[in-house]
């Protein structure tokens, strides 16, 4: 099978290329300097032939987004657009990765895949057009929506909390905000996993099972450095004030992967504490 990753240097792509490869699949990796999805010629010229095109390409500054939408907009709902409308002309199975931002954080019970979406933000807008876009260009696609991701080749939160936690002797983190960290790793199986089941069409979501909070996470997060979880004290997202608004409630369903015959992601302590020495290997 033949795959294209457009996306991929980044912290999901980088795993991804590498799960395929690990699994004996054609695998061409491109990002920036190979194709420019906000760019219809390039990408037209870029995706020729394949079965299967991932999406990980994205504008993912979620606060940079408030300023600037309109280019967080050119790449997460215009080149989803052409890699769609390019795909289906080939013939290629299109799996784009969307978020939890699309959804406004209100709900108090998992949101289900085929649920209305209200992002909150900017980027959520974003990412919600982009589901559209490739909903309505081809037939033929995969819509992943993850949360919370983290992974050894990117800047995500437990590095983060890693290297703070060298400089501060107390980390003081929101408890308020609810969701399923999610390792890019086990991300990429799962993407692998839904391809090679030849899944329905649709939106699947691809987070770890569970849930927690930063807080309960930052404490997982010491205990796996050896540190005392004590260190981590408790504040609220209205004393964090950031320019676009956090989903105080992320946590996603997995009932069409379940519905798919596919095995949802594990527990997201088990999970953490299996990726814990390659994330933290460097920080
Ligand atoms: N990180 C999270 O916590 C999280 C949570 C939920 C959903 N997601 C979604 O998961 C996916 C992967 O996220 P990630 O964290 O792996 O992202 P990432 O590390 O920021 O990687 C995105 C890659 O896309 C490239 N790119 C940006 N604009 C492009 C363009 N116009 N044409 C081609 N490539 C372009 C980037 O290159 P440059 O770096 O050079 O710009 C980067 O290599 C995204 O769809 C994101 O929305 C992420």
């Amino acid at each position: 099978m033949r795959w294209m990753v457009v996306g991929a240097k980044g912290m999901l792509g980088t795993d991804l290329v590498s799960r395929l490869v690990e699994a004996g699949h054609d695998v061409l990796a491109m990002d920036k300097d190979e194709v420019d999805i906000t760019n219809e010629a390039s990408v037209d010229h870029a995706i020729d032939s394949a079965d299967v095109v991932v999406n990980v390409a994205a504008f993912t500054a979620v606060d940079a987004a408030e300023e600037r939408e309109a280019d967080a907009f050119l790449v997460n709902a215009v080149g989803p657009q052409y890699l769609a409308r390019r795909c289906k002309k080939i013939g290629a199975r299109l799996v784009h990765i969307s978020t939890d931002y699309v959804f406004n954080g209100s709900s108090s019970t998992p949101y289900l895949e085929n649920g209305a979406v209200a992002p909150a933000g900017a980027y959520g807008r974003t990412k919600a057009a982009g589901e559209w876009a490739v909903q309505s260009s081809t037939d033929d696609y995969i819509i992943v929506r993850t949360a919370w991701l983290y992974g050894a080749n990117g800047a995500c939160f437990p590095k983060t909390m890693a290297r703070l936690s060298e400089k501060m002797e107390k980390l003081s983190v929101v408890t308020d905000e609810v969701g399923q960290p999610t390792w890019t790793a086990d991300l990429a199986d799962l993407i692998l996993r839904l391809v090679e089941a030849t899944v329905p069409s649709g939106i699947y979501h691809g987070t770890s099972s569970g849930r927690t909070n930063w807080h309960a996470f930052t404490q997982a997060i010491m205990t796996s450095m050896g540190k005392d979880p004590a260190i981590v004290t408790e504040t609220t997202a209205a004393a964090f004030q950031r320019p676009a608004p956090r989903p105080s409630f992320s946590v996603l369903s997995h009932n069409q992967l379940v519905a798919a015959g596919i095995e949802p992601i594990g527990n997201w302590l088990e999970r953490w504490n299996e990726a814990a020495p390659a994330i933290l290997a460097d920080y």
